[in-house]
């Protein structure tokens, strides 16, 4: 698509040249738009690679910036926060001062809990308004929030809540998706059964669709604290103080707790806003996630609240509630100036209505920008997409670790023209480098390799994981010593244009959700029959990709491969959760392995795909694929066009 805005050619190249040569500069000049208790002393503290501060010395609250401030500013009447339930009929609004006033009791409740400034909280809900209050009032009190997805299954949220060690964990009775009402309750008493670190307190918002028994002693109900607590004030932090630690899939079952910094993350999302979103205050803004996932913690509830702007809270989903015709009904009735969501929920909605007939019931001459993020938009969606709204589709990058976009095109700031396929060009503050997997030369224009970016990261990226230093270490910065390792693979063009190939490990993104087939390999190894397995991602028209497994039973097991696997999909099923979306595995007489017996997952995944590969020369037994292309057909895959 072509774009031609005037006034703006060269904003781009000025402000990216100087992020780069001159970050302090750039980023101290970004640091007034955000206001502080205590000025920050040094800009960058870059005394200890790879481990970098940004705003030393500096004291905020990111609570402060996203409600008091605006109050303070006269914008207390405009509304915040709008929660659109379609699940419940629901649509509620919160004006600035309304959130504040919910906002500072959940705090207080909080801190007659005992939660205080470095107490950590976790919070298993679903997206209701008291999802987004919980996470400000932690934030208010200087406390450290860990949000939990609520599709994960009580095993997941126990690995959680041993690694954040809360004090309280607030959680409702249950969430509803298209078909079925979630009790949340009963995976929540479940996990805290299975942790070893149990919470003081569970505090529990009661829904009228699923009330949950409550545990004497451990167990409070929501409105009631919230109802006679007192308001409290916000607490001062340092920029360097951690706000949240979100837990993402690695290569293995154990997540990585990603840590946020306040002061950083506060200057990074306030600029995204104006220069990538190209948002003011008062524009309403939609991030169509969940706030389990980074998109929801930094676009549904921080960057819009930090900026002034109106955000969504949405509960449901593209289809089904009710049709395909959601998404545009929302963006009419609410004035959406951008919406922000995963490829597969356009997919999805061009798979119900590839005509776009739904559209035709809503005016949405208020709409100026879809974001996509979280898989790559192949080029059907883009266009069909760019067709039927007839505006500029961005494709953007970024991961949970970065908090924020690391390639993207700038509605505020240059607009570039759109190539379909690429998320196009490098965010400033991110000095990306392609690199040669195995000798580390920085590679040229349309040479794949490994896509790192020079450190110092920009400010909103993880400082470490959570108490773990080592980990960050080994994952992030020593396979590249001078580089951040995002783990995906790709290219730069001639014209300095992103394109994103896929992980080169074994991370897989299932409808936008970041999975470890790693950790699904050790559910299905655990099973008392099977002897060895691998799991791979495939890909899938709607979800992007799915994970199916191959796995090879033991001797004289005397039951069928094809019962065997049905209890695979339930054991993944219970210990991971329904999001993982694993339906598929097969068993087979062998795996494709090397001489030095590594598993041949890569090649797997081609025949999955259909795909053409080389047969590598280490093979042990080059027999052995075609046992897994007969496997794959019988579950669907490797099929020829
Ligand atoms: N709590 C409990 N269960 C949940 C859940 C939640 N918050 N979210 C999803 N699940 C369950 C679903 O009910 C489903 O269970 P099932 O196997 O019993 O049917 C399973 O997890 C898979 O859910 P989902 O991936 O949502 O599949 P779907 O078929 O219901 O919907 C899409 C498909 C494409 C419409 C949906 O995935 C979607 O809207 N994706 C957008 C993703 C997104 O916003 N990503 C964030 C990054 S921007
Ligand atoms: P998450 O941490 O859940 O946000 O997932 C991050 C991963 O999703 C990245 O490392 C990529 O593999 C993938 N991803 C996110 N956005 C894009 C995009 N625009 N294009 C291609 N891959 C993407």
């Amino acid at each position: 698509m072509k774009i031609h805005e005037s006034g703006t050619a060269g904003k781009y190249s000025e402000a990216f040249s100087q992020s780069i040569t001159n970050p302090e500069s750039f980023w101290g000049k970004a640091a007034q738009e955000v206001t502080w208790k205590k000025p920050f002393e040094r800009v960058l503290d870059a005394s200890n690679p790879p481990f970098y501060k940004w705003f030393s010395g500096g004291e905020l609250n990111t609570c402060y910036n996203c409600l008091d401030l605006h109050i303070e500013q006269g914008r207390g009447e405009q509304t915040a926060l709008i929660y659109d339930s379609p699940v419940t009929d629901t649509v509620k609004k919160f004006t600035y001062s309304e959130l504040k006033a919910r906002v500072s009791k959940v705090a207080g409740m909080l801190k007659e809990l005992g939660v205080e400034k470095g107490s950590r909280v976790v919070i298993y809900m679903p997206m209701i308004p008291e999802a987004a209050i919980a996470m400000l009032a932690c934030a208010r009190l200087g406390a450290i929030h860990s949000v939990v997805f609520g599709g994960f299954a009580p095993k997941e949220l126990a690995v959680r809540i041993d690694d954040a060690k809360p004090v309280v964990i607030l959680s409702a009775s249950c969430g509803i998706e298209v078909k079925r009402v979630i009790h949340y309750k009963p995976l929540l008493d479940k996990a805290i059964e299975l942790s070893s670190h149990k919470p003081a307190k569970c505090v529990i918002f009661q829904r009228p669709q699923g009330r949950a028994e409550l545990i004497g002693g451990r167990d409070l109900d929501w409105v009631e604290m919230e109802e006679r607590a007192k308001p409290a004030d916000c607490v001062w932090v340092k920029a360097t103080d951690p706000l949240y630690i979100l837990y993402t899939s690695g290569t293995t079952g154990v997540p990585k707790g990603v840590v946020r910094d306040n002061g950083g993350h506060a200057v990074a999302l306030k600029w995204s806003m104006k220069h990538i979103y190209g948002i003011n205050p008062g524009d309403v803004f939609w991030a169509a996630s969940d706030v389990g996932w980074v998109v929801g913690h930094s676009y549904i509830v921080y960057a819009p609240l930090l900026l002034g702007a109106t955000t969504i809270m949405y509960e449901g989903k593209p289809v089904g509630t009710p049709d395909p015709g959601a998404f545009w009904r929302v963006i009419s009735e609410h004035k959406v100036k951008a919406l922000f969501t995963a490829p597969t929920a356009f997919r999805a909605i061009k798979r119900e209505d590839a005509k776009g007939e739904y559209l035709k019931k809503y005016d949405i001459s208020c709409f100026e920008t879809l974001f996509l993020a979280g898989e790559r938009t192949d080029p059907d969606t883009y266009y069909w997409a760019t067709d039927l709204l007839k505006v500029p589709v961005i494709d953007h990058w970024w991961q949970t670790e970065t908090g924020w976009a690391i390639s993207a095109n700038f509605r505020g700031l240059e607009l570039f023209e759109i190539k379909a396929g690429s998320a196009t060009k490098a965010v400033p503050g991110y000095d990306i480098k392609i690199l040669d997997s195995s000798t580390g030369k920085e590679l040229g224009p349309n040479e794949q390799g490994i896509i790192t970016v020079k450190l110092p990261l920009p400010p909103g990226n993880l400082p470490t994981l959570w108490e773990n230093d080592q980990k960050f270490h080994e994952s992030y910065t020593s396979a590249f010593p001078g580089y951040y390792f995002t783990g995906d693979g790709g290219y730069l063009d001639d014209d300095g244009y992103v394109y994103i190939m896929g992980r080169v490990d074994d991370v897989i993104n299932v409808a936008g959700h970041r999975l470890s087939t790693g950790a699904m390999e050790e559910i299905v190894a655990q099973h008392q029959d099977v002897a060895e397995c691998a799991v791979i991602g495939a890909e899938d028209q709607l979800k992007g990709q799915v994970p199916i497994a191959f796995f090879v039973l033991k001797n004289n097991v005397g039951r069928s491969g094809s019962e065997i696997a049905k209890e695979l999909v339930q054991m993944v099923r219970d210990q991971i959760g329904p999001l993982a979306c694993f339906k598929s595995a097969a068993e087979v007489s062998r795996l494709p392995k090397t001489r030095s017996g590594k598993i041949l997952r890569g090649i797997m995944r081609k025949i999955a795909d259909n795909q053409k590969y080389n047969t590598p020369a280490t093979i042990e037994d080059p027999a052995s694929l075609d046992v897994i292309t007969e496997a794959a057909r019988k579950i669907g895959y490797a099929k020829s066009n």
